[in-house]
């Protein structure tokens, strides 16, 4: 199996979006940080930006059970405990290139408590659960958090070996409408804008 999980060309597009949430407030977090590949990325763009904090939330046991969401044809691929790292090992590569440490939270999404183990406020989330449940789990999660003009980007959107990923993406927009959806590469980007404004337009 490949260790890079997203594409050069994807985590170009996942910097550029990053970048243009600078000017909010808010720290930046990852769902599903693997082995941190593209963690160290993001970590270097905000290098010029210490006040904001990177943070890293995985398992670290690897992928969870797929649901019917999850299954598709084109898969078979993907199994429980797969993409299963040690949390040192992300821990020791952002050592390795002189990155501020990053806060790295060992648990199941489900598990997390919004109020202690999240920021208070995110202008930038990357979801990489690969399963519905991750997924949808994570935008339970962020979506209150996210500033207005925050940015989500969900990998995986036009991945037909990963269903789930866009089922849990256009079931959030369906249920949010201040959520503005633009899709680039395989990529869903999501933009929160405030809902007074949609009101009146
Ligand atoms: C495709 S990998 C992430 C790749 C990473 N974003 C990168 O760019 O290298 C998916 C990760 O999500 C984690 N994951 C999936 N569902 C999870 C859940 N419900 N709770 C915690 N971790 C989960 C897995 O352990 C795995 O490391």
């Amino acid at each position: 199996m490949k260790d890079l999980q997203i594409s050069t060309r994807e985590t170009d597009i996942i910097i550029r979006e990053l970048e243009q949430t600078f000017v909010l407030d808010g720290d930046v977090v990852e769902f599903g940080c693997y082995a941190g590949d593209t963690s160290v990325l993001l970590a270097e763009a905000l290098k010029q930006h210490p006040q904001k904090w990177l943070w890293l939330y995985d398992s670290f046991e690897g992928l969870p059970e797929k649901t019917a969401e999850d299954s598709s044809a084109a898969g078979w691929r993907f199994k429980k405990g797969e993409l299963k790292v040690d949390a040192e090992t992300v821990a020791h590569k952002f050592r390795k290139l002189q990155l501020p440490d990053p806060v790295i939270k060992k648990a199941w999404f489900q598990d997390l408590d919004a109020d202690n183990d999240l920021p208070s406020q995110i202008c930038f989330a990357l979801l990489d659960g690969d399963f519905y449940e991750s997924i949808k789990t994570s935008f339970a999660l962020v979506a209150p958090k996210l500033v207005d003009y925050g940015v989500i980007v969900v990998h995986d959107y036009r991945n037909q070996e990963l269903p789930g990923s866009a089922r849990a993406v256009n079931e959030f927009l369906e249920a949010h409408s201040n959520y503005k959806l633009r899709l680039s590469s395989g990529l869903a980007i999501i933009e929160k804008h405030p809902l007074n404004v949609e009101a009146q337009g």
